[in-house]
Order: structure tokens, then sequence, then C-alpha cells
């Protein structure tokens, strides 16, 4: 049956005939925003980069989530900018180092009224910025995931409920899992950065967690842009070794990667919409060019549609002031 007789503006009419066919709609539920802690006490860092977003003291990161829990966002992602960096990142590894105490405050001030997702990477930590241990001028895969293992135990025995790795290390999340469950964590899950793309998106980020490197690229790590396979490739060694869940990253370049993801894995997916995707929008939106919540909307909902479950965002308060509307 064609034109006239079917006619799909029919179901296009009004606003509620529209919702009734909608076939993607966001949530709370969908929500991870990520957050930044640094050290001291009643410090609030903008950065400059990501209008709306600061580097919080624990103090303060503690007044934020109550904001975050009222808003009814459901869980948070943390990153830490430790006081003193290392050749090897251990800093990150220490039972009072800054993302630990974070945790540890959160949880006693709000117990599981938040979900604490824990980043796990060295390149906030180590003093030439890059993800792990260097040997003749390049990550060294296997140093390097020992200490992103021992980072993990940590953050799981401050109070972490997910440990999410960033790295793309091979075999990182195996190694974990296996820290984990020899120390008494089997419960706690790993979302795994699976399809970690290396990304001119990261750009604002890099600002925020003073993590850019002081050499050289993440090329020899971060996957390359221009693939497709090789992250199926990926996705299906972290599941393998024992992800909980996986994830793509940056999300709104990468719709194809979510989508073929959620069809060829039976695995929660998370989609990381991440810094620059972020600053986009509202350099766009401060200049007038953009209606700022429309796109926000938009942007969260094609994520959502591309087939993510959890979509990590800068604008998780903002998409949840519309959403309780
Ligand atoms: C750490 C890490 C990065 C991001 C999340 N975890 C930066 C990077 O890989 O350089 C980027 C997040 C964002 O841009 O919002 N490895």
């Amino acid at each position: 049956m064609v034109f006239p007789i079917t006619r799909l503006r029919r179901l296009r009419k009004n606003p509620i005939i529209r919702d009734f066919i909608s076939e993607t709609s966001l949530s709370l539920n969908d929500l991870i925003l990520p957050l930044f802690v640094c050290p001291g006490n009643n410090v609030e860092n903008p950065i400059s980069s990501m209008p709306g977003n600061f580097q919080l003291s624990v103090d303060l990161l503690v007044e934020e989530c109550k904001k975050i829990i009222d808003c009814g966002v459901r869980s948070v992602l943390l990153f830490g900018i430790p006081e003193h960096k290392d050749e090897h990142g251990l800093v990150a590894c220490q039972e009072n180092g800054i993302v630990q105490q974070a945790i540890r405050t959160i949880k006693q001030n709000f117990d599981n009224k938040l979900l604490i997702v824990a980043d796990v990477c060295n390149c906030e930590y180590t003093n030439h910025g890059h993800c792990g241990t260097i040997v003749d001028g390049d990550v060294d895969n296997d140093l390097t995931i020992e200490t992103l293992a021992m980072q993990s135990l940590s953050l799981a025995q401050s109070g972490a409920d997910v440990i999410a790795p960033s790295d793309m290390m091979d075999g990182r999340v195996g190694r974990i899992r296996e820290i984990l469950d020899d120390n008494d964590f089997t419960g706690t899950p790993i979302m795994s950065y699976s399809a970690k793309y290396a990304s001119g998106f990261y750009g604002p980020f890099r600002e925020a967690a003073e993590s850019a490197p002081k050499f050289g690229d993440r090329r020899s790590y971060q996957m390359n842009s221009s693939n497709s396979d090789e992250a199926m490739r990926e996705i299906a060694l972290d599941i393998q070794e024992g992800a909980d869940i996986i994830m793509v990253k940056p999300a709104m370049s990468y719709l194809d990667i979510i989508y073929r993801a959620k069809h060829e894995f039976n695995i929660p997916v998370a989609a990381y919409n991440v810094s620059g995707e972020f600053s986009m929008v509202k350099a766009a939106a401060a200049n007038g060019w953009i209606d700022e919540e429309r796109i926000m909307m938009e942007v969260a909902t094609s994520i959502k549609r591309a087939g993510a479950d959890i979509i990590i965002t800068y604008f998780a308060k903002e998409i949840a002031a519309v959403l309780n509307r």
C-alpha cells in the first residue's frame, strides 16, 4: 500500500499521537554523570572548556552529590586529580588516594543512593600523562595491567560499586577480574571501556583531569577511528575476560559502533558522550547558533536509539531537569 493510501504523516499530527509511537525514550536510569575530584578543602576550580563542570574537593563533591541525587541522577563516574604524580601511577593505588577518599565519603553520606563507578587508568596519575608504565618510549602492556589491577582492588576496597578500566591495555579486564575475585570482590562488576578510540574529542577532558600526554599520543593503545571490525574483536575479548558491561567511546561519531555492539553481543552497552562532544554543544549554544536543550536531548536520544543502555554524559543533570519537568 503506497500513497495516497499510506500516509505516515497521520501519526505525526499532534504531540500525543507522536508520543504514542515514540520508539525511544530517555530515562533517569540511563544516565551517569562524570565528576572530577581534587585535593584540598572548599576547592571549586572551573574547567574553562567545559562550562558548568568543576574540579571539586571532597567536601564540595559531597554537596554536589546531594544535588545530583535530588535531581534523580543515580550514578556518577569518578576521576581523580592527585596531589602528586609518579612514573607508574602508583599514587592511584593508595588507600588514601584522592578517589578512594571521595568514594568513602560519598558512601558515608549517601549510602547506596548513588552508584559509584570508578574510572581505572594511570594517565591522571603518571608524571608523563600516559596510561601506563613507559618502556622504550611506549606504554608497556603487561607491566601496566599490574598497576591497573592494584588500582582496581584499592578502589573496590574503598567502596566503588563498579570498576571501569579506560586504559585499553590488552588483557586488563581478565587481570582485574582475577584480582577482584581473589580478594572477595566477586560481586563487583566491571564496565570496560572496550572500544575506546584515539580521539580528538577528549581534548577538554585532558584539561579537566590534567592528563594530557607530555610526549606522543595514545594511538599505540587506543583504537584507530577508521575501524569497526576491530571494535567487535575488542568487545568480544573483554566479554571473554569477564566484562559485565561494555563501553563505546566517544559516542556521537561512533553511533555505528554502538549499534553493531548492541546487535552482535547480548550484553549491556554503555556509551560515553565525551568532553569534546559536550563542549561543542555548549560553545555553539553560547554563540546562539543552536538551541542547547533541544540538541542535548536529540544527542542523548540518538545514542540510546543506536543501542546504548547507559549514557555517560556531562549533561546528566540538565537532561534530568528536562525529564523531571
Ligand atoms: C582516561 C580517560 C580519558 C577519558 C576518560 N578516561 C581521556 C583519554 O583517554 O585521554 C575521556 C573522557 C572525555 O573526554 O570526556 N584514560
